[in-house]
């Protein structure tokens, strides 16, 4: 993997300032050859040997944090798991106390989640190391968006003039604040739609409405999104029969959209609620397409990171 013909990299991921369109879209060619990578029978590149990447995770996971192990494990990285839920904070240590802690034991990067929104930021300044921001609250999971792109771009080709339907919890949801950031980069036309209780003021890089035939019609790709109980304040919604009356994503709805256009979801799933269980299984799924696609974009992301030139 040559340096010579990429563009130079910030050395964190915390959300998409101080990247460019030209810079995420090295990444997602990166991304193109990690891919090529993991359809060897032996899937194991030497470009991390020598580096140690901690896994630090305050809220669950399944994906983000299994495909970060693999992409640093295929890379030949060192890999440390933290969990909040078992770790020294149960005890009242703070954030910082434990990623200080965690720093004497020589950690080269964090990959960090947290319900608290701002965190990977001052993390960065606390430890003087790569920071890659695996989900900050309501705020980024800039991972999630580059896999979504690198997604949607297989399928669609260039994003440019697309019309991307965002669809659900758009209010806690930071895949759409990260998706409208990077897909409206990359030239897409984003459309965010929900209840108006579950709308934020304004969200960068997207038009918001709450009329979904308006928001699917002529989409290019429709990705649901799903409510996000842990987050929600009481009384943002009637009922849920009432949201799944007026906002599932259904074979019909999805009939508003282009023929063909595919659905998206970043998961985790509940099925009959945001997206009719079926068509997640669907030939217009690329749920499962997404997570494939996420461990060849987190080899690109740590690739850049921790080996790309410095900015
Ligand atoms: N999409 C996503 O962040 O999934 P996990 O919570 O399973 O990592």
């Amino acid at each position: 993997m040559s340096e010579t013909t990429t563009p130079s990299f910030p050395k964190h991921l915390l959300d998409f300032q101080g990247w460019s369109r030209a810079q995420v879209e090295s990444l997602l060619e990166t991304a193109q050859m990690m891919q090529e990578v993991l359809s060897r029978p032996v899937k194991k590149v030497p470009a991390l040997t020598g580096f140690t990447v901690a896994t630090v995770f305050f809220e669950p996971s399944t994906r983000t944090r299994i495909s970060f192990e693999l992409a640093a494990r295929r890379m030949s990285a060192d890999v440390v798991s933290f969990s909040g839920t078992v770790s020294s904070t149960t005890k009242g240590e703070t954030y910082r106390d434990t990623l200080r802690t965690l720093d004497q034991m020589g950690i080269d990067a964090y990959i960090l989640r947290t319900d608290a929104a701002g965190v990977p930021h001052q993390a960065h300044r606390w430890l003087h190391k790569p920071v890659i921001n695996a989900g900050d609250g309501w705020r980024a999971h800039p991972t999630q968006a580059l896999l979504d792109a690198f997604t949607l771009r297989e399928k669609l080709g260039d994003l440019e003039g697309k019309k991307i339907a965002i669809v659900g919890d758009i209010l806690h949801s930071r895949v759409a604040r990260s998706n409208a950031e990077l897909l409206s980069m990359l030239g897409a036309k984003v459309v965010a739609c929900g209840p108006a209780t579950l709308l934020p003021a304004c969200l960068f890089g997207a038009t918001l409405t709450t009329d979904l035939k308006a928001a699917l019609a002529e989409a290019d790709a429709v990705m649901a999104l799903r409510l996000q109980k842990e987050r929600m304040d009481k009384g943002l919604l009637p009922s849920l029969p009432e949201y799944i009356a007026g906002y599932q994503i259904t074979e019909e709805r999805l009939g508003w959209a282009e023929p063909q256009a595919p659905l998206l979801h970043p998961g985790p799933m509940n099925r009959d609620v945001e997206l009719e269980g079926t068509l997640a299984d669907s030939p217009r799924s690329l749920v499962e397409r997404q997570v494939a696609n996420g461990q060849a974009v987190r080899m690109a992301v740590l690739y850049h990171v921790l080996v790309g030139k410095k900015s």
